[in-house]
C-alpha cells in the first residue's frame, strides 16, 4: 500500500485559551467495549465511543470475526455478540493500523479459540515487540507464526483444549494483562495473572460489568487478578467518558499559554490514568476538578486549567503507568517550567508507536531546550521559555505530533510538525478543537 504524503503543521505562539470543551472518548474502553461487547451474548451499546482509526479497526476486526459491529442511526454503536466461545476464523488478514492495543488484546481473544487469523498492521506496529504476549498465549496452548523478532505480520492457531495459567507480567503492561485475562475467558478453570505494578484497570472493571468471574486480591507480590473461564458475558451498554490522554494537550496548552482558563468536560478520572494530573499540581498547575460524579463505573468529572508558573520536579518511576501515554506532553511542558524535571523509569516509552524517550529528546533538542537521556530516565532543563523555531520529526507517532504542535503555542517562535497524518488515529479532530479554543495551527 502507497504511503500517503506527509503533512507538515506549523504551530505559532497563541493568545489566552479560553472556554469549554470535550475531548473524544477514552481509547483504553472503547477498544475493550467492542471486544468485550463482541464475546457476550446479546446486543451490546456503546456510547461516547472514540471514533478515531486504532478503534474503528478493532470495530473492523472483531467484526470479521464474527460480531458484528456498526454505528446506529443516533451515532452510538451496537455490537452483536457471539459468546466465549463462538468467533470464527476470518476470511482476510485483520488489520491493526496503528495499534498496539487491538492486536495484543484480541490475540488474547483468538489465542483460546479453535480457530486460525493473520494479523497485520502499519510500519510503525510491525516494528513492536509481540513476544511479550506470544509468550503466554503459548502456555495457554495457542501457537504463532511470527515475523522475525517475534512481530507482525503474524498468525495465531487459537488452542482447541486450552489450558488455564498463572502468569506473573515481566513488564509493567495493561496490554499483556489484558491478553491473558482475555485469553481466560474462553479456557476452562482460573487463570491469574500476577501485576507487581499496578496498571491500567479497565479490562478488570469492565469485565466485572459484563458479569465475567473476576477476583482480585491483593498480595505481597502484587495484584493477584483471577478469571474463571467458560462463562457467558451478559451484553451491557457503555457510556465511554473523555480520554484523559487526549485532554492532556489542551490541559498543557493552558498551562504553558499566560491568562488562559480553560475547562475539559467529562474526563475520565481512573487512579490508573491520573499521574499527570497529580504531577502538574506538583509543579505549580492551577487545576481544579470540579463535578466529580461516576458513570458507567469510572470516576468522571471536568478539569479546570489556568495559566500558571510551574517548577520541576522529580517524577518517580513508580507513577509511570499511570501516566505512560502522558511522558512526550510532560517533558514538553518541563521546558516552560523554572528548573530541572527528572521522569524515571521510561523503558516503556522505548516500545510504543515510537521510541518516544528518542523522538521527545530529538524534538526538545530541536527547539532549543536542555534535554538529556541517562539510561531509562529523562532529564528536562526549564527555563521558563523556549525558543522553538525548529522542524521536529514525528516518526509516524500521534502524541509525538500533538505534543510538539502544543509546544509551539507558548513557544517564542513557529515549530513545525514533518507529518501529523496519525494524529487520525486517536484524536481525529484534535487540530479543528484547538484552532478553536484560540490555538495557531495552520499548513505550511
Ligand atoms: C493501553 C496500555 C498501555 C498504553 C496504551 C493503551 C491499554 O500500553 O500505552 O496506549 O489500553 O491497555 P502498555 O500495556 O504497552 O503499557
Amino acid at each position: 500500500m502507497a504511503t500517503p504524503d506527509p503533512m507538515p503543521l506549523v504551530s505559532r505562539k497563541a493568545q489566552a485559551l479560553r472556554g469549554k470543551i470535550r475531548v473524544p472518548g477514552d481509547k483504553s474502553m472503547s477498544h475493550r467495549a467492542l471486544m468485550f461487547g463482541a464475546v457476550a451474548l446479546g446486543e451490546t451499546r456503546i456510547t461516547g465511543l472514540l471514533e478515531a482509526e486504532d478503534v474503528l479497526n478493532t470495530a473492523r476486526a472483531v467484526t470479521a470475526l464474527g460480531a458484528m459491529a456498526r454505528r446506529d442511526a443516533e451515532g452510538g454503536w451496537r455490537v452483536q455478540g457471539v459468546g466465549v466461545a463462538g468467533l470464527q476464523s476470518p476470511s482476510e488478514p485483520l488489520d491493526f493500523g496503528n495499534s498496539g492495543t487491538g492486536v495484543r488484546l484480541t490475540m488474547g481473544l483468538i489465542a483460546t479459540n479453535p480457530i486460525v487469523a493473520r494479523c497485520i498492521g502499519d510500519a510503525s506496529l510491525s516494528k513492536r515487540p509481540m513476544g511479550r504476549v506470544i509468550q503466554p498465549l503459548e502456555l495457554f496452548g495457542a501457537r504463532f507464526e511470527a515475523s522475525d523478532g517475534g512481530r507482525l505480520p503474524l498468525t495465531v492457531h487459537g488452542a482447541r483444549n486450552p489450558v488455564p495459567i498463572t502468569f506473573t507480567l515481566p513488564m509493567a503492561s495493561a496490554q499483556v494483562k489484558s491478553a491473558v485475562l482475555l485469553a481466560g475467558l474462553n479456557t476452562p478453570g482460573r487463570t491469574t495473572v500476577i501485576e507487581p505494578i499496578a496498571t491500567r484497570d479497565h479490562t478488570e472493571r469492565m469485565l466485572k460489568a459484563f458479569g465475567a468471574q473476576i477476583e482480585i486480591a491483593a498480595q505481597n507480590d502484587g495484584r493477584h487478578i483471577s478469571i474463571t473461564g467458560q462463562h457467558e458475558l451478559r451484553a451491557q451498554h457503555i457510556d465511554v467518558p473523555g480520554d484523559p490522554s487526549s485532554a492532556a494537550f489542551a490541559i498543557v496548552a493552558a498551562l504553558i499559554v499566560e491568562g488562559s482558563d480553560l475547562t475539559v468536560e467529562s474526563i475520565m478520572l481512573n487512579p490508573t490514568r491520573t499521574g499527570l494530573i497529580e504531577t502538574l499540581v506538583e509543579m505549580g498547575g492551577n487545576i481544579a476538578i470540579e463535578n466529580r460524579r461516576l458513570s458507567g463505573g469510572e470516576e468522571v468529572g471536568d478539569i479546570r486549567v489556568r495559566g500558571s508558573r510551574l517548577h520541576g520536579i522529580r517524577v518517580p518511576a513508580a507513577r509511570a503507568p499511570s501516566m505512560i501515554d502522558e511522558y512526550p506532553i510532560l517533558a514538553c511542558l518541563a521546558a516552560f517550567a523554572e528548573g530541572e524535571t527528572a521522569m524515571e523509569g521510561l523503558a516503556e516509552l522505548k516500545v510504543k508507536e515510537s521510541d518516544r524517550l528518542a523522538a521527545t529528546e530529538a524534538g526538545l533538542a530541536a527547539c532549543g531546550v536542555s534535554v538529556r537521556v541517562e539510561g531509562d530516565d529523562l532529564f528536562v532543563q526549564g527555563k521558563g521559555e523556549v525558543r522553538g523555531g525548529a522542524l521536529v520529526e514525528t516518526r509516524m507517532d500521534h502524541r509525538i505530533a500533538m505534543a510538539f504542535l502544543t509546544l509551539g503555542l507558548g513557544a517564542r517562535t513557529a515549530v513545525t510538525v514533518d507529518d501529523v497524518g496519525m494524529i487520525k488515529t486517536s484524536f481525529p479532530d484534535f487540530v479543528p478543537l484547538m484552532t478553536r479554543l484560540g490555538a495557531n495551527l495552520r499548513t505550511c
